[in-house]
């Protein structure tokens, strides 16, 4: 289990982070969501162990969250590889630095989840599409088979039938892995659709943790509450709940 305690994460002279505790359990999914700064990524820096805690700690299995390789799938889907390399490199890398060696069949398994044919990795980032680069992007993070897998904004990036689809693939991918999922976003309608459980971050604290299905039915907070009808108005949540 993802264990956060008290975690804090002070930036200049300004807290970003204030006694952030939550919990994910192996094989389920925890979205945050929460708006432009309220410190998402920051959260997932802190898990990854790129910032400083001024105060708190982050375990997974009463151990030191690195032990378990995270992995980390980004906003940007291009700017997250190397440009000068194929993908096919890209995605050999979380392999690479841990000295394992690649299993062709379970590669093959994982590309035909995520509808990538096995020769586009040959190709370059620039050479795919946006969509395709984010899935190859849940490739790379998949392949060493970590237990946590970390989304910051998986879908931003991504136009309205490619955010339905990358979802899908992304949750029928962990049903068959059963990797733990913290997802952040701004979008409770995906957050909604595709967590167990969600939080609400704001201005760097937690406001309220529960069910999706509790939460979209009735949010404990004016924020929350503020958050959950801004979706319905948009649409987002239809079908979610
Ligand atoms: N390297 C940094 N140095 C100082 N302050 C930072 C740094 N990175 C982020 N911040 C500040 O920390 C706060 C949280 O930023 P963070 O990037 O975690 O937000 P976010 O929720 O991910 O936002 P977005 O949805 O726009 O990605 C913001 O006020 C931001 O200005
Ligand atoms: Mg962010």
């Amino acid at each position: 289990m993802l264990k956060l305690e008290y975690v804090s994460v002070t930036r200049g002279k300004t807290a970003t982070l204030h006694d952030v505790s939550l919990t994910l359990a192996p094989a389920k999914t925890l979205a945050v969501v929460g708006e432009s700064g309220a410190g998402k990524s920051t959260l997932l820096a802190a898990v990854l162990g790129l910032v400083r805690l001024s105060r708190g700690s982050v375990t997974w299995m009463d151990d030191a969250v690195h032990r378990c390789h995270p992995a980390l799938v980004m906003q940007e889907p291009r700017a997250a590889f190397n440009p000068a390399l194929s993908l096919r490199r890209s995605v050999g890398e979380p392999l690479k630095a841990r000295k394992l060696t690649l299993d062709k069949a379970r590669l093959e398994r994982l590309c035909r989840g995520l509808e990538l044919p096995p020769d586009l990795l040959d190709r370059r980032p620039s050479e795919v599409s946006i969509g395709q680069a984010q899935r190859v992007g849940i490739l790379r993070a998949l392949i060493a088979a970590p237990a946590l897998v970390l989304f910051d904004e998986p879908l931003s990036a991504l136009d309205a039938v490619t955010q339905k689809h990358t979802a899908r693939l992304i949750s029928e991918l962990q049903v068959e892995e059963k990797f733990a999922a913290l997802i952040v976003t701004h979008d409770l309608g995906y957050a909604a659709a595709h967590s167990d459980e969600i939080a609400v971050l704001r201005s760097g604290r937690i406001e309220e943790i529960a069910t999706a299905e509790a939460f979209i039915e009735r949010p404990q907070t004016d924020y929350g509450r503020t958050l959950r009808d801004a979706a319905f108005s948009l649409g987002a949540l239809e079908g979610a709940a």
